[in-house]
């Protein structure tokens, strides 16, 4: 079996101007370079990004985008294509439950998106997981495996490096309540990766990387990546803060 590199992934949300976003890179940098067999990623807001990519040049770390839209262009007011995200970045987020919650992301827009995605070479990061209430039901597998076969039914990828996925318990997000690394361990790989398997097949699935979100920080990030389904970190909070971010990062080292 092929060893899954750790990817250590900040998402900014909606916070830092540009002039913030260019600080934080730059405080940020000369650390994240430093760190080996870590790959890591920044998903800075939309207008961030080209300003970013230009720092990023050459260094060896990732830029993503935080969503996009499925159609190749057009009267999309607001919309970011899939061209216009790849002419800077990797990566980008899909799927996110603040955009399930608040921006209409249906699980047929995650599929589209994802499948546009991965036409145009972007890799995306597909989040998927539970509210509280379906995690008190005990519906959590059952959501989890749900989200993961409407995004990704019918969806080809070459490699499994074209596919992340995240796990962000929604209760667990900008909430401190960080989620119990061990079940965490458990779901992945009861659920998330034998649901991967039969979408993607074995061989893929192994090599697709799962990261944890919600809640992480310097302090438990270490629990998370003892745990040999957990390959990163998708990070909200923390990723804010360069040495939070780094510490994070080097945890995953
Ligand atoms: P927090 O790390 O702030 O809980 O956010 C997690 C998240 O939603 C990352 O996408």
């Amino acid at each position: 079996m092929m060893a899954r590199v750790p990817l250590i992934a900040g998402n900014w949300k909606m916070n830092k101007t540009v002039g913030e976003a260019l600080r934080l890179v730059d405080e940020m940098l000369p650390g994240l370079q430093a760190v080996q067999g870590v790959e890591k990623l920044l998903c800075p807001p939309a207008i961030a990004i080209m300003p970013v990519a230009a720092m990023l040049e050459g260094k060896g770390i990732g830029l993503g985008a935080q969503n996009l839209h499925w159609e190749k262009d057009g009267a999309y007011t607001g919309e970011l294509s899939t061209a216009m995200v790849a002419e800077f970045c990797q990566y980008v987020i899909v799927g996110h439950s603040e955009r399930r919650a608040l921006f209409g992301d249906s699980d047929l827009n995650v599929h589209r998106k994802v499948t546009a995605a991965l036409a145009a070479g972007l890799k995306p990061v597909l989040c998927i997981g539970e509210t509280l209430e379906q995690n008190e039901a005990g519906r959590a597998a059952e959501v989890l495996s749900a989200q993961l076969r409407a995004a990704l039914e019918g969806v080809q990828i070459n490699s499994a490096e074209a596919l992340v996925v995240a796990y962000e318990p929604v209760w667990a997000i900008g909430t401190g309540k960080a989620a119990s690394p061990e079940p965490i361990n458990t779901l992945l790989r009861n659920v998330v990766r034998p649901t991967l398997a039969g979408l993607l097949g074995q061989e893929l699935a192994e090599g697709v990387r799962v990261l944890y979100g919600g809640s992480v920080n310097a302090a438990n990030a270490g629990e998370y990546f003892a745990q040999p389904e957990v390959d990163g970190a998708l990070v909200g909070g923390a990723s804010l803060k360069a040495a939070d971010f780094l510490a994070i990062t080097q945890a995953a080292a």
